[in-house]
């Protein structure tokens, strides 16, 4: 099993991708914390559930030290909390902005830099930002949603300089998926997911199992000379 007694840590982990992602990690050997600021809607063996809301600074801080005092160290990180809060930029009211800007961005940056230097200490660790096909082409509709998304590749970038810079194998990388069946689609209407699936080489939108699959690729030692990198895990999409 190849994340065995790994310690991995999931933001918004309580369903949809992060549900994926925290089982898959769970049935490869992993611990998994599944962080979120909703309930659990699911139960599973070595997934546990703590409440956080990304955008609490303070509470991230007393968090990352409650799951090193508890678990003794963090191999593994998945920023994968996000929101999507649309409108055409000419309308977007400033609360649509600023929201996605702190859950997407903001949210990111207030755990990894704990855990970051914290992995660099312990001598190695993998870090995963979840971005978006949108952050990699933009989208009409989502000026807000597709800058946190090419912000989430940058910091990526930057965490694999900085937290190797002493040479300790600590690989940082992004995942761009593609639309996949999740709540946070629910709000978009049939027509549109069936054009986004039409714009796919593989002519479907993705099911949750198959970025969880690639987030456990990169957090194992299978991608052990991965970093810095954005992975498109989008069947062949072009916005
Ligand atoms: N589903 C897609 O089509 C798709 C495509 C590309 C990227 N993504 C990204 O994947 C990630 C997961 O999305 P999903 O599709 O599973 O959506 P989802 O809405 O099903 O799940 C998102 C989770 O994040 C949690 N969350 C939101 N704000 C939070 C906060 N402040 N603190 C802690 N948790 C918070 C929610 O409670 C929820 O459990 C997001 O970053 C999203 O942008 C999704």
């Amino acid at each position: 099993m190849r994340l065995d007694n790994k310690v991995a840590v999931v933001t918004g982990g309580a369903r949809g991708l992060g549900q994926a992602i925290s089982e898959r990690f769970a049935s490869e050997g992993a611990r998994v914390i599944a962080l979120d600021m909703g309930e659990l809607t699911y139960e599973a063996k070595n997934v546990e559930f703590r409440l956080l809301d990304v955008t609490d600074r303070e509470a991230c801080k007393q968090m990352f030290d409650s799951i090193v005092t508890d678990y003794g160290r963090i191999d593994i990180l998945v920023n994968n909390a996000g929101i999507t809060r649309d409108a055409m930029t000419r309308k977007m009211t400033d609360d649509q902005w600023d929201q996605v800007i702190d859950v997407n961005l903001n949210g990111v940056f207030n755990l990894t830099r704990f855990v970051g230097p914290h992995m660099e200490a312990m001598g190695g660790g993998s870090i995963i930002n979840i971005s978006s096909v949108v952050g990699v082409f933009g989208n009409i509709g989502q000026a807000n949603y597709a800058a946190t998304k090419a912000g989430v590749v940058a910091l990526a970038q930057t965490w694999a300089k900085e937290f190797a810079r002493k040479g300790v194998p600590v690989r940082v990388n992004a995942i761009a998926p593609g639309y996949t069946m999740t709540d946070i689609l629910k709000t978009v209407p049939q027509d549109l997911l069936d054009k986004f699936a039409a714009m796919t080489m593989l002519g479907r939108l993705a099911e949750p199992h198959e970025i969880a699959s690639v987030a456990s690729f990169l957090a194992s030692d299978d991608a052990s000379y991965i970093t810095g990198q954005v992975l498109s895990v989008d069947g062949g999409m072009r916005l």
